[in-house]
């Protein structure tokens, strides 16, 4: 496509290149917000991000954004200041009460589909995006999530998708995965149905982006917005003093090579269905704020 656009330069360039740019529509899913320092990754290089990437809908995975364990109400309506449209979660979503109390009524943060029925929070919600009904959902994995025992998101997914698929051109999903066995086993199951699956959860960007088969964007882990020379976005220190010790401590958050990280989407308005993804590793200079007893 963008092929014939620059082969026909001369001839009706602008025209063209409006319809390149309408056949597609351009997804990113950014990776776990870890702490301050990936807000501020946000604050210093989302809006440059998006536009040289020519984003349309911007997702991300905001369980970690409040010190790293959960996310607070005031910096969920701060993640949408700063560009985001939609905020997914996993297992730390409820670990904030004030946003608990706030999910029944809040329309831009998604919980898992597969949680119980009573459980505070949409599983999923449908925008409209470049004049196409686009579908976002939000699943956890039956691996690795042993105290929360959600439902099986395989079961679950085919009445989810189908439904979805009623008031939708396009149906995303990001999937908070405890393996990537079962992330790659979700994205073959639901090939060709969706235009993504989307892991999420290690803080560890795969580099297993790919095509499937039938039509359907899919990556295992699509990273961390955060610190990368640290342990999932905490300093390293603390981590490996629990292992050394097996005594508990509080981890604390680094700000060494901080980076947006997560996947690029492309999909065909007309088919629903991926026309490419791309895994994102966008450095992005922060400065570490000075410690309070530092100032006095
Ligand atoms: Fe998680």
């Amino acid at each position: 496509m963008y092929m014939i656009c620059a082969n026909d330069v001369p001839i009706g360039f602008f025209t063209i290149l409006r319809y390149c740019s309408i056949m597609s529509l351009k997804f990113l899913f950014l990776g776990e917000i870890t702490g301050r320092a990936g807000i501020a990754a946000l604050k210093n290089g989302l809006k440059e991000l998006k536009a040289d990437l020519g984003v349309d809908f911007t997702i991300a995975n905001a369980e970690g954004t409040t010190n790293g364990f959960g996310l607070g109400k005031a910096h969920s309506a701060q993640l949408m200041k700063l560009g985001v449209d939609l905020l997914t979660g996993g297992e730390k979503l409820y670990y904030k009460v004030d946003l608990v109390e706030f999910l029944p009524r809040c329309p831009y943060i998604l919980r898992p589909a597969n949680y119980p029925q009573g459980a505070p929070g949409r599983p999923f919600k449908t925008v409209e995006v470049k004049g196409r009904r686009v579908a976002i959902a939000d699943m956890i994995s039956s691996s690795g999530f042993d105290r929360i025992s959600p439902m099986n998101p395989f079961a679950q997914a085919p009445h989810l998708v189908g439904h979805l698929k009623e008031d939708a051109d396009i149906v995303l999903l990001q999937f908070h995965s405890g393996t990537t066995a079962e992330c790659a086993t979700m994205g073959h199951f639901l090939d060709g149905q969706v235009a993504a699956v989307i892991g999420t959860h290690s803080k560890v960007l795969t580099a297993d982006a790919m095509i499937l088969p039938k039509g359907t964007a899919f990556i295992s882990d699509n990273g961390r917005c955060g610190s990368t020379l640290s342990v999932g976005g905490f300093a390293a220190a603390n981590e490996l003093r629990k292992f050394i010790t097996a005594v508990p401590e509080r981890s604390h958050e680094a700000w060494e090579e901080v980076e947006l990280q997560g996947a690029l989407v492309t999909v065909n308005e007309d088919t629903g269905l991926a026309e490419s993804i791309e895994a994102i590793r966008r450095p992005v200079k922060v400065e570490r704020p000075v410690a309070k007893e530092a100032v006095q």
